[in-house]
């Protein structure tokens, strides 16, 4: 990786945080057992680190994506087959056995929002959920029917809303992990239907 390479990864790259460890860990102890060759998708993968410990961690295949070309590339570079998509876009109905998630969750007011790559990372919008309920809208369709999806909330975004909008799409939720930090909680949700 050249200079230039190296400033767009720390600039315009997710680096790993306490919400990219709950969910790494939440999933791998889920998916330990999986079958070999079932196909996990990791969305907004950003430096790759969550689809790595499932690589490293589980019997499953994993395709990490994300829309931040930077990422994708930061991904790739750590040996993961890793795509550019907008949220499940391109996967074929009911292809994935998991889809894992750490989305922008943080409620942000219009006027502070930054225009760049770091800000599509951390940023839910005024409610928090800009990103989160597409991505609950859309992910039925690749999920196959036994299929689960691990999502990361934060109490900022509100987790019972996220509950009350999956079911709108016919998930039940179940809290798998979590964990407090001063200013809030951290819940990984596992989503079935
Ligand atoms: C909070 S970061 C999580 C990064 C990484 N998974 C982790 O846990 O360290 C959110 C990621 O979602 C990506 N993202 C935001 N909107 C997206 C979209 N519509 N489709 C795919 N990825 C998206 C961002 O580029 C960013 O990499």
């Amino acid at each position: 990786m050249g200079l230039e390479d190296q400033r767009d990864v720390e600039t315009d790259v997710y680096q790993p945080a306490e919400d990219s460890h709950l969910l790494a860990d939440a999933a791998c102890d889920d998916l330990a057992d999986a079958d070999e060759g079932s196909l996990v998708l990791e969305v907004g993968t950003g430096s790759g680190y969550v689809a790595g410990r499932i690589d490293d961690e589980t019997p499953a295949r994993v395709i990490a994506a994300d829309l931040n070309p930077h990422a994708v590339r930061q991904a790739r570079e750590a040996g993961l087959e890793a795509v550019r998509a907008d949220l499940v876009a391109p996967f074929a109905d009911g292809a994935l056995d998991a889809v894992v998630f750490n989305p922008p969750y943080l409620p942000t007011d219009p006027d502070n929002e930054w225009d760049d790559w770091m800000e599509q990372a951390l940023s839910g919008g005024e409610d928090g959920r800009a990103v989160i309920d597409p991505f609950l809208a859309e992910v039925g369709r690749v999920l196959a029917p036994d299929g689960s999806v691990y999502l990361l909330v934060s109490s900022l975004t509100g987790v019972d809303d996220v509950v009350e909008e999956a079911g709108e799409h016919g998930f039940s939720a179940a809290a798998v992990a979590d964990e407090s930090f001063p200013f809030e909680t951290l819940t990984v949700l596992e989503l079935f239907r």
